[in-house]
């Protein structure tokens, strides 16, 4: 179990049409203006982490995607201590560029930046910009060796790798990153994804699930993770609801699913299952979603933080004493939501740690 408090990471919507796929208003918007001042607010409530996203084409709505790494920069500098995740995909990326870029934007901002590093799901996005569409552990593969050399070039001089997709030469990077290495993030439920978790990165991201169903993809990463002498975080995806009355919050849930956009959801959902199901296995993300999870389009409705402060506050508690190190969060109105987060639920997350410590502590006098 992580004896650390539990960080908190928001989703930042740097995609049009907010986080579900739904025709319920989202008091939301995709435009610098308004995520400066949500990252502000996040920073002030006691957020710890913002992920951007990073998207080349529509795909469920999400019309207009700002690009990734420039946003994330743009947030970081409207900040002070919130460490911004920038998302980016092998292909389009090369690890020399991504290194390049993520050094000097560490340099920038005082050493707050991360990466997410994306191995792609979507092989119509693929298909419009000119990039070859690998097949699905074939895509893992290139992104364990993107990692690899990343990790190489930040920490190393003389960085010499001869992969199959990557090659460097005797290659120093200066000046290097000011964080050791900045942390690497990598989504995925895949047997692949896990297992590239368990090997090179330093947090893994799933979709929203039970915490039964978190718990089993944990106890697997981890025991894999311990086997390869790595240690890995896990962060959980979420939707979160926080309403004064779990009426309120469970009619919001019925509003949203209402109102979907069948056609969108439908689209999304064949590209998404498509992916899911061509790991080997078939257990990747969205495999087993339903229609209404797929109106979030990372199952973030299954972990259920749907309801009062005091509910959300237990079952994140519950999610953290399965392993869980970082829930991330989406909101329907993000500014408002994230602040009424920071102020009714995270200190009831913060006292029920606390009362657990103490407990642990008299149990052991
Ligand atoms: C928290 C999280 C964030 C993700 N962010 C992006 C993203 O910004 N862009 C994208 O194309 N895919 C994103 N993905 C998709 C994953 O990188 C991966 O392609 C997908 O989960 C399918 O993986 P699987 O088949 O291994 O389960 C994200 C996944 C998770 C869990």
């Amino acid at each position: 179990m992580s004896q650390d408090t539990i960080k908190f990471a928001y989703w930042v919507p740097n995609v049009s049409g907010g986080l579900v796929v739904s025709k319920i208003e989202q008091r939301t918007d995709w435009g610098i203006d308004y995520n400066r001042k949500l990252a502000q607010i996040a920073e002030a409530a006691g957020f710890d982490y913002a992920l951007s996203q990073v998207r080349f084409t529509a795909g469920y709505g999400a019309e207009y995607q700002h690009e990734s790494v420039a946003f994330s920069h743009a947030l970081l500098a409207a900040t002070t201590r919130l460490k911004v995740i920038a998302a980016v995909l092998p292909g389009p990326w090369t690890p020399s560029v991504l290194a390049k870029q993520i050094a000097t934007i560490d340099h920038l901002t005082g050493g707050r930046v991360a990466v997410n590093i994306v191995s792609g799901w979507f092989k119509g996005e693929f298909t419009a910009i000119g990039e070859p569409w690998l097949e699905h552990d074939e895509r893992y593969r290139r992104s364990e060796e993107f990692i690899t050399a990343l990790k190489g070039i930040w920490t190393t001089d003389n960085f010499t790798l001869r992969g199959d997709f990557y090659r460097f030469h005797d290659y120093t990077l200066k000046p290097k990153p000011l964080q050791q290495h900045p942390e690497i993030f990598q989504g995925g439920s895949s047997r692949a994804a896990r297992d590239m978790a368990a090997r090179v990165s330093d947090w893994y991201f799933t979709n929203g699930n039970t915490v039964e169903g978190v718990k089993a993809q944990i106890d697997d990463l981890q025991a894999k993770a311990a086997a390869n002498h790595h240690k890995v975080k896990v962060g959980v995806n979420a939707f979160v609801i926080a309403r004064d009355t779990e009426e309120e919050a469970r009619a919001v849930l019925a509003q949203i699913i209402d109102q979907a956009d069948p056609e969108a959801v439908n689209a999304f959902g064949d590209a998404a299952k498509q992916a899911g199901k061509s790991s080997p296995e078939g257990e990747g993300n969205w495999a087993k979603s339903s229609f209404e999870d797929l109106v979030q389009y990372n199952d973030g409705f299954k972990t259920n933080l749907i309801g009062t402060p005091q509910q959300i506050a237990e079952r994140i508690v519950a999610l953290k004493a399965v392993g869980v190190d970082l829930v991330l969060a989406g909101f329907l109105h993000f500014q408002e939501e994230v602040e009424y987060f920071g102020r009714k639920v995270l200190p009831l997350v913060r006292e029920l740690e606390q009362r657990k410590v103490a407990a642990k502590t008299a149990a052991v006098a």
